[in-house]
């Protein structure tokens, strides 16, 4: 294990749930029906994907101009942004400051894999700016989850084999991108959601580096059994 590559909502700090309540928030005055259950397809997707689905959900995506999609990611982003601008140190979910102490001790290089655009701004907030190497900027992407890129250019940014590089995720399009870049993937969540994870935890405080190490040791000798 050479880097570690975090996702930011809802693996970081619970903003998943902010997502989900601005969404929500948008979705009630639209009179589109809008659920637990359908938000979680909405992790990891960008804005304007997310945007895009809610209105096809709904049955109005006719209905909407380009500009009048543009007004509506700005609303609910307004609504995000209320939410997030109370957030501190406080707001890091369990373990994960120890983690990120572990692994610089470890000497573990850290990227930020997010596909938001108020990534940074949560990072200051949490004051763990300073915790990364890098930062993937998501406007720089061609696509996004579940394809490879953001993992990839992340690793590139790193300089560091994808292979010995290990992504954390909370969506099934995440953990999707971190195992087609060929690495080794770990979700936070639950069996279903995250089955197709090389390790899953179902809370955050169970993530440490012995762990991640453990974990990912075993993982390549699984593979290097299967290619020999
Ligand atoms: C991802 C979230 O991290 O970022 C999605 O899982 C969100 O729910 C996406 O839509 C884009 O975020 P933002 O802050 O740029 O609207
Ligand atoms: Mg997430």
């Amino acid at each position: 294990m050479k880097a570690v590559i975090f996702d930011l909502d809802g693996v970081i700090t619970d903003t998943a749930e902010y997502h989900f309540l601005a969404w929500k928030r948008l979705a009630d005055q639209l009179n589109i029906s809008f659920d637990r259950d359908f938000n979680e397809r909405l992790k990891g997707i960008s804005r304007s994907e997310s945007l895009d689905m809610i209105l096809v959900h709904g049955h109005v995506s006719a209905q909407y101009s380009e500009d009048a999609k543009q007004d509506l990611m700005n609303e609910k982003n307004r609504y995000y942004q209320q939410l997030i601008q109370t957030l501190t140190p406080d707001n890091l979910l369990p373990g994960i400051r120890q983690l990120l102490s572990e692994l610089k001790h470890q000497q573990i290089k850290l990227a930020l894999a997010s596909a938001s655009r108020n990534a940074p701004t949560i990072l200051e907030c949490l004051k763990i700016m300073d915790d990364f190497h890098t930062i993937v900027d998501p406007e720089t992407l061609a696509n996004g989850k579940p394809d490879p890129e953001i993992f990839l250019t992340a690793a590139k940014q790193l300089s560091v084999s994808p292979t010995d590089c290990i992504g954390i995720e909370d969506a099934e399009a995440g953990i999707a991108s971190i195992k087609s870049a060929g690495m080794f993937a770990v979700g936070v969540g639950n069996k279903q959601s995250m089955a197709a994870a090389d390790l899953i935890v179902g809370e955050t405080s169970d993530l440490s580096f012995t762990l991640l190490d453990n974990g990912m040791k075993q993982w390549r000798e699984k593979r290097n059994k299967i290619e020999s």
